[in-house]
């Protein structure tokens, strides 16, 4: 059976996704600033094929064929992100009114071509002047992003459909304080927590700044959730599956939703918690009109490591297929959250290592891992759950972080080389989903 319209609630959303660093290139242009990820990229071994994304899919000038594409995909929604560094390029004061013009090109495009922009203000190209002072180790950062989402959307208004604060805060704090995997690159909990509580703290000073500027516009926060499953009913299997639940996910929804920070965590973390002030929490958890969930895989914990189940199929990230995740823990989020605000799906995709052949791209995994999850999303929403809308990651292959250009996304293929946009089979799959005509693939 495939998969329709029908099969989701009224009004639900289909949209492709994005960010800025990711695709737009033209990292110098029209009085951008630099990004911790202009710097990190040059540092020796951070990036896997040394590249980075002065030029990426060279989006800042393609973007009205980009956009026909979307369009031409019969998606309802785009989800894409603004470049702080282009709107502020010392990261606070002074704002480059040449960047505001890009986004504002953008989202009228969009518009004209019947699309909702939904915009994501932070998808981590920090202004490298604010890591000079700290980054978001450094409280005044949240500040800074507050006065940022206010000229935003001082400018853009109510054109844009939804505003997401932050990008999958985990990322910008632990996978960038203390894993050292993605810009700043720096190793040290007490770093990263800090810095994940200045994320927060922003979030909600953002959506405070924002909030009398627009009326029709949604505010909301993205995150990054990975429901955590024990490897066996046995009580350390269990533990850790607690733990790891904790950490990525009760870190962040929590303070979001229930203005606490989860006990069990805090004490593990020692004297590496962060300092909270009086107010900041009652900040974080105003509240908002969604939530944001990137959704791409699951953790299978045990006492001694995680496990890969056998038998699971894995993407080129490694990263284990597992659709059912998806209803787990929208499911779960309903239940343990009563202030849960309505969901959207803001990512979801998996990397393949495609090969055009002829002027096709034929990607029968990507298709398979996006009809499971639309139907773990749909399987959700028959469960009561109130979930508004899904993105796919990506509408087209871009810079993948640490990973550089060695990894694809995308519903369309990059020629890197020339810069030709190609349909795979995945995106032939989607249109035939969003336009119910018959699918050729
Ligand atoms: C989440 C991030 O938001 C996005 O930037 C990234 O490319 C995808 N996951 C895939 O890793």
């Amino acid at each position: 059976m495939t998969i329709t319209r029908n099969d989701f609630p009224d009004g639900f959303v289909f949209g492709v996704a994005t960010s800025s660093y990711q695709i737009e290139g033209a990292a110098r242009e029209d009085g951008r600033g630099p990004s911790i990820w202009d710097t990190f990229c040059r540092e020796p071994g951070r990036i896997r094929d040394a590249s980075n994304g002065d030029v990426a899919c060279d989006h800042y000038h393609r973007w009205p064929g980009d956009l026909d594409l979307i369009r031409g995909l019969g998606a309802d929604a785009y989800r894409f992100s603004v470049a702080w560094p282009r709107i502020q390029p010392d990261g606070k004061g002074r704002v480059n009114s040449a960047g505001l013009d890009f986004y504002e090109r953008l989202v009228d495009g969009m518009l004209e071509r019947g699309l909702e922009p939904h915009a994501t203000l932070y998808h981590w190209d920090l202004p490298q002047a604010l890591q000079d002072a700290g980054g978001w180790v450094s409280r005044d950062t949240a500040f800074h992003f507050a006065e940022y989402a206010h000229v935003v959307a001082g400018r853009l208004g109510d054109r844009v459909v939804s505003y997401a604060t932050l990008n999958e805060p985990w990322c910008s704090s632990i996978l960038s304080y203390q894993i050292g995997e993605h810009a700043p690159g720096l190793r040290d909990r007490r770093l990263a927590l800090a810095a994940a509580h200045h994320l927060l703290l922003g979030h909600g000073e953002a959506v405070a700044a924002m909030r009398g500027l627009v009326r029709e516009a949604g505010l909301g926060i993205v995150l990054n959730l990975q429901p955590a499953y024990p490897a066996s009913d046995r009580g350390e299997d269990v533990a850790a599956a607690r733990l790891a639940d904790g950490t990525f996910n009760r870190w962040f929804l929590d303070p979001l939703l229930r203005a606490e920070y989860p006990e069990d965590i805090w004490e593990a973390y020692g004297a590496d918690v962060p300092e909270v002030q009086p107010g900041d929490l009652a900040r974080i958890a105003q509240p908002t009109d969604f939530l944001g969930v990137n959704y791409y895989s699951r953790s299978v914990n045990g006492a001694s490591g995680n496990v890969r189940p056998a038998g699971s199929s894995y993407t080129q990230m490694g990263w284990e297929v597992y659709p059912q995740g998806l209803t787990d823990l929208l499911v779960r989020l309903k239940g343990d959250y009563p202030d849960l605000p309505p969901l959207f799906i803001t990512e979801n995709g998996a990397a393949y290592p495609d090969e055009p052949s002829g002027d096709r791209v034929h990607d029968p995994e990507r298709v398979r891992y996006f009809q499971a999850h639309l139907e773990a999303v749909a399987r959700a929403a028959r469960q009561g759950v109130d979930v508004r809308g899904y993105f796919a990651w990506s509408l087209m292959d871009n810079f993948e972080w640490a990973y550089g250009y060695t990894r694809r996304f995308g519903l369309v293929y990059v020629d890197y080389e020339t810069q030709a946009r190609v349909l795979k089979d995945s995106a032939r799959w989607y249109r035939a989903l969003l336009t119910g005509q018959p699918s050729d693939v």
